[in-house]
């Protein structure tokens, strides 16, 4: 192949989908419901964040990692995610439409671009929710065994762990809140704020038991592992943040999109971040950072500690509720996601079908539920959250690329919110998302390398050929799709 031909094939696959393109797709009385309000979006963003990273992954860092400058560690991720945070708000306002970063991809960086997100972003949530799902079978099978009902080890653990053979309440979890999506949006959202409002209550009723316990001789020494342990901890509780971006997955079914998103996914990053930092700040005030070496339940455990037994108890069912929200919201960008990326022609049509009286994407929805319980039930949590945070960050420096080309090569577009200081605000999120990947494991690097190269393989081999970018679709011709019944 020459230069030339070289050149004609890149430009072809990195042609950008025209915003009022992108737009035209998302209206017409088979799309989506616009359901959601502000304040909804809100909880579904504090829905998505709050669970498996501040309940159970905490302490781990503590006594690994960060010490009692845990608060740091999630000062540094909670900066590096507010960065990301107005880069999605940007495009968010601008580009309502189902997808997220891949959807931003699209319209900045090209379609190759799109497709190596939309990839990217199809491991994030899946390994997210089969992690998160691990969490929740943790926490309930401890609160279960409080309670005099031990569940056998073959039951809860995965194979090869701990005489285990399979996971199933993690199988039981993804699959209810499967059955609760096919149901509706709406629906959905109502269990969330009820679950939702549980969350922040127990975090705060923690916070209130907790303070008056703080010893200030637990916080020294304050960085026992140095910086790097700082550091590696804040790449670590990252996994902590991650769930904001969920937010924009739902941007056709939001009332307002261009002012509401913006609100929805700084609001609620925001209130966790509030809440994480002094979450950590009373947890190594309470119990010195090293007794919670063994712990997958910190927050509780602390309680415990001080003699508030009951407290902890009740902590543990806030958290339960806590990281069914995670569930609920991850499972539904996961649909999202592949809904956009099958309405562009990117993925098969089956992706897209919505059921006639629901209006929801049944079948996708079942093979996400299925997958990502499969996933959770074999795997051991360790092996699935290893992914998780390099899959996002990843995400994170595409969106920012974003924002800087389109701010150059489409300065015209209407932009409801503003993300401010362009390009160094960006630029700095794209180097910190990369010096948090430099944080983690070589393995991850590895195993998320072999993932991309699978996706060129299935981009170059089907999606190129059925890429629908240059097809004349307008209003209803979005939603239709070859074969029979109702296309997304
Ligand atoms: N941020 C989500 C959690 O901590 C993934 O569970």
């Amino acid at each position: 192949m020459d230069f030339r031909s070289f050149l004609g094939r890149y430009a072809s696959i990195t042609e950008t989908k025209s915003i009022s393109k992108l737009m035209e797709c998302t209206g017409g009385a088979n799309g989506l419901k616009k359901v959601l309000s502000p304040f909804e979006l809100t909880l579904l963003g504090i829905g998505a964040i709050i669970g498996t990273g501040i309940f159970v992954i905490t302490g781990v860092v503590a006594a690994n990692y960060s010490g009692p400058a845990l608060v740091v560690s999630f000062i540094i991720s909670g900066i590096v995610c507010a960065f990301a945070a107005l880069c999605y708000a940007e495009f968010a306002a601008m580009v309502p439409v189902a997808g997220s970063a891949y959807t931003y991809g699209y319209a900045s960086l090209g379609e190759i671009w799109a497709w190596i997100i939309g990839w990217d972003l199809i491991l994030e949530y899946s390994v997210s929710i089969a992690a998160v799902a691990v969490g929740w079978s943790g926490y309930m099978t401890s609160l279960l065994s409080g309670a005099g009902i031990v569940l056998p080890p073959e039951l809860v653990n995965p194979p090869g762990l701990n005489g285990g053979m399979i996971n199933l309440p993690s199988i039981i979890i993804i699959l209810a809140i499967t059955g609760l999506l096919i149901i509706g949006v709406k629906e959905s959202a109502r269990v969330n704020n009820v679950i939702v409002l549980i969350k922040i209550s127990v975090i705060l009723l923690f916070l209130y038991l907790a303070s008056s316990h703080i010893n200030p001789a637990n916080w020294t020494p304050f960085m026992p592992f140095g910086w790097s342990g700082v550091f590696t901890g804040a790449a670590i509780v990252f996994f902590a943040y991650i769930g904001f971006d969920a937010v924009s997955t739902a941007a056709e079914e939001v009332k307002d999109p261009q002012k509401n998103l913006p609100v929805g996914i700084i609001g609620s990053l925001i209130v966790a971040t509030v809440l994480y930092i002094a979450v950590s700040a009373v947890l190594t005030g309470i119990v010195p950072y090293f007794r919670f070496q063994n712990t997958s339940a910190p927050v509780a455990f602390a309680l415990g500690e001080i003699g508030i037994s009951w407290g902890s108890a009740l902590v543990s069912v806030g958290a339960i509720c806590g990281i069914t929200s995670v569930l609920i919201v991850l499972l539904f960008g996961q649909t999202r996601i592949f809904f956009a990326m099958s309405r562009d022609g990117l993925l098969p049509a089956v992706f897209r079908e919505l059921h006639p009286l629901y209006r929801t994407p049944v079948k996708v929805t079942l093979l996400v539920g299925v997958v990502t319980a499969l996933i959770a039930s074999l795997l051991p949590l360790q092996t699935i959250a290893e992914l998780v945070n390099i899959g996002t960050l990843a995400a994170f420096i595409i969106v920012s690329l974003g924002i800087i080309v389109l701010r150059r090569t489409r300065p015209d577009i209407e932009r409801p919110f503003r993300c401010p200081f362009v390009p160094v605000l960006p630029a700095l999120c794209i180097l910190s998302c990369g010096a948090l990947i430099f944080m983690l494991p070589l393995v991850t690097h590895l195993r998320f390398v072999i993932w991309l190269i699978l996706g060129l393989i299935v981009y170059f081999a089907y999606s190129r050929h059925h890429s629908r970018l240059h097809e004349n679709t307008s209003g209803l011709e979005c939603w239709e799709a070859p074969g029979n019944g109702k296309h997304l």
